[in-house]
């Protein structure tokens, strides 16, 4: 049993002990109730005082038991806490570090609480898209008040035990030592009858509809595509006007009606997605790591520049290497510039804007990276211009140094076979602006170590992003199946949609941003160049021509302030343009192609299924690790909504067997062959089997 038991004179102490963070999963319950018991049937017990062992009081559900029947196996939470508040003797919660959802629940449940000063206090189900469903939603207002109560129900976040002191939450603070404070508590309270308990507390708020209606109106507006914070609202609101126990009712029913939703399971799958993509099969948690305390950036462009604000925003000194000092000068400008913007709107101060600038060093001389920890390259995209580049890094590093790539598109394996230390070479794929952009692509080579590997990883941690394992490729993950979705984009161009409407279809779906509007903000020439290697490379692979078109027109997009859309200066709102739509009808009409009106459901389904069909071949060469790790890149760099829960996901929710259907239907249009089902697909669908 996950807590342990013991009496102290005549105070009986139930001490949680269940790490790292004391979930209250079915042996830490088990242990709680069976410890209660003995203290109620033990004459000499005159109080009985609750508290965690080590870093937390709880952080509230066991996630190891989650979707486990050991998660609502008796004792339940309901159980326990039911038990704990109509025990004849006192109960005092000894909160400290940590009392979170469940685990506060605990603490709502007792006769009284007691608190250390800095403890993180929540109730943050919302953040899985639930609510609190052991009673937090209705005694947590009678004891902070309505208002405090709903913004930490609705926004899930800590609030400090201190600033919460003068609320009937905490019985007394304890700034000593908490155990030695909550004994000398109980005590004192020993022979307190009636005992005191939550849910005898009136909520006294007046005019509380009036409170709600507005409540609900701004909940409402954020909430958005997320049933879970608008419940919230309802239940606290049934806290102040239901009785007791039909408030629990209604929060019980609300509860269960949350877990089923899709929305709930895709944050819960995006939470558990986050934590697999970190775990490499071949290579253990516990594999060495190199030190990284310093690092160099060579090429001071658009990525490069970004990627050294991420080393300065975490507090590692870098050095940015450039071959010309006007464009040393400019890249290190554009990050004082990104620096001061972020300080304009109030995020930064002056002294950290210097501090983080402080960080940063430019040069034009190898030797002054040579000791850096780790190099990161973003030069141009060239093979040419990487292979002068590598060989000078191999030649300049130090040994176990680090030598990292953050081409897009090109070979990491040929670049690594420019060194003569394979082992040390990794891609680091940081997505634009990458100073914002949470993704990173993580490419390991046929020779990279597992050290470098291990290394990488934990450095994406350290940076703030989530890094995501893939095999080496044509366009890694993310790009490799966005290059599917945008080749169905065009063949939309081409059967009768124009832009906006594909976009406006995407977009009421969930997207960030629709495939348009996305291609002219990061450049049609881009595009354009990687069709014209394929044209060569892969002939048999088909393209709309509406992009080179539009090329050939010099739209490149936001830079031109013309592409898919057109655009006023200064400005990135799109207009749609009569000069491109034109273009799109005539091009249909050249190629014989009767244009119709094409559906929205038809737009999502093509380019959704696009994507998945990709990444079933992604994860069948073993590019891409498991399904989850492709939806953490789509939802973390390509704007996917995430009340979805990612492209897999969502064709899990969707069921294989719909979405081959829906392919084979497309089969018999146009581009018959782009249809066919990845292998890997098939035989799921067929098995009714799902990705995650
Ligand atoms: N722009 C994006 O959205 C994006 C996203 C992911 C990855 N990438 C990749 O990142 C890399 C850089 O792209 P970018 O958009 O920042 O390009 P950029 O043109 O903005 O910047 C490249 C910089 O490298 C410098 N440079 C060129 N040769 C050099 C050399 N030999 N030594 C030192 N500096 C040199 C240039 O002066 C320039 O400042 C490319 O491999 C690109 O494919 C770009």
């Amino acid at each position: 049993m996950s807590a342990n038991y013991e009496v102290k004179g005549s105070i009986a102490v139930i001490t949680l002990n269940n790490p790292p963070v004391n979930g209250l999963g079915h042996a830490t319950r088990s242990g709680i109730f069976e410890g209660l018991k003995k203290a109620l049937a033990d004459k000499s017990v005159k109080a009985i005082v609750i508290t965690g062992a080590g870093k937390a009081f709880s952080g509230g559900a066991d996630i190891k038991e989650f979707n486990t029947p050991k998660s609502s196996a008796e004792p339940t939470l309901h159980t326990v806490i039911a038990a704990l508040e109509a025990a004849e003797k006192p109960v005092v919660a000894a909160v400290h570090s940590v009392a979170m959802g469940g685990g506060l629940e605990l603490a709502l449940g007792c006769h009284y609480r007691v608190a250390s000063p800095k403890a993180q206090i929540a109730l943050p189900e919302v953040k899985l898209g639930l609510l609190p469903g052991a009673g937090g939603t209705q005694r947590l207002p009678r004891l902070v008040g309505l208002e405090t109560a709903l913004n930490m129900i609705v926004s899930g976040n800590p609030v400090p035990s201190e600033k919460l002191a003068g609320t009937k939450l905490f019985d007394q603070m304890i700034e000593g030592e908490l155990m030695t404070g909550a004994l000398a508590f109980a005590a004192k309270v020993a022979d307190q009858r009636p005992l005191p308990r939550v849910r005898d507390i009136k909520i006294d708020y007046p005019n509380h509809e009036a409170f709600f209606q507005f409540a609900r109106n701004s909940v409402g507006a954020v909430a958005k595509n997320f049933p879970a914070p608008r419940k919230c609202v309802d239940c606290v609101a049934a806290a102040a006007s239901m009785k007791f126990e039909d408030g629990l009712r209604f929060e019980r029913e609300n509860f269960m009606t949350l877990v089923q939703t899709t929305e709930s399971k895709a944050l819960r799958h995006f939470f558990f997605a986050e934590r697999a993509a970190s775990k490499i099969p071949d290579v253990p948690e516990d594999t060495p790591k190199r030190p990284v305390n310093s690092a160099a950036i060579v090429g001071a462009g658009t990525m490069g520049g970004g990627i050294a604000m991420n080393f300065a925003n975490a507090g590692i000194p870098v050095t940015l290497l450039e071959m010309k000092q006007e464009a040393l000068a400019k890249g290190l400008a554009t990050i004082r510039r990104n620096y001061e913007n972020t300080m304009k709107r109030g995020r930064l101060k002056p002294e950290q804007v210097e501090q983080r600038m402080g960080l940063i060093t430019g040069t034009l001389s190898y030797g002054d990276i040579k000791n850096a920890d780790i190099a990161i390259e973003a030069v141009f995209e060239d093979m040419t211009v990487k292979e002068t580049v590598f060989k000078t890094l191999d030649a300049t590093m130090k040994t176990g140094a680090i030598i990292a790539t953050n081409t897009s598109t090109l070979d990491v394996n040929k670049i690594a076979a420019f060194t003569k230390r394979p082992q040390d070479v990794i891609g680091t794929h940081f997505f634009s602006p990458a100073n914002v952009m949470k993704l990173l692509e993580i490419v390991r080579g046929a020779n990279t170590a597992k050290d470098v590997l291990a290394t990488t990883m934990a450095l994406a941690k350290k940076l703030n992003k989530t890094g995501v394992v893939s095999g080496v490729c044509d366009g890694f993950i993310g790009n490799r199946m966005i290059e599917q979705y945008s080749r169905q984009a065009g063949f939309l161009l081409e059967e009768g949609c124009l832009p906006e409407q594909v976009d406006q279809a995407i977009e009421r779906f969930g997207f960030a941003m629709g495939p348009f509007r996305m291609i002219d903000m990061a450049g049609n020439d881009i595009g354009w160049a990687i069709r014209k290697r394929r044209y060569v490379e892969q002939p048999e692979m088909k393209y709309s021509k509406t992009a080179d078109l539009l090329c050939e027109m010099g739209r490149y997009g936001q830079k031109t302030s013309a592409g898919w859309y057109d655009y006023k200066p200064g400005d990135r709102k799109p207009y749609p343009s009569q000069l491109v739509n034109d273009m799109i009808v005539k091009h249909s009409k050249d190629i014989g192609v009767e244009r119709r009106k094409i559906p929205d459901q038809e737009i999502v389904e093509r380019l959704v299924y696009a994507l998945v069909n990709e990444a079933a071949y992604l994860l069948e060469e073993g590019i891409a690790q498991r399904a989850s790790d492709v939806d953490m890149v789509y939802l973390t760099g390509y704007g996917f909504p995430l009340h979805r829960g990612g492209p897999m996901f969502y064709a899990d929710t969707v069921g294989l067997f719909n979405v081959v259907t829906a392919m084979e239907k497309y089969a018999r249009g146009r581009h018959g062959d782009f249809w066919k089902p990845a292998p890997l697909l098939a035989r799921l669908a067929a098995e009714g089997k799902t990705f995650n």
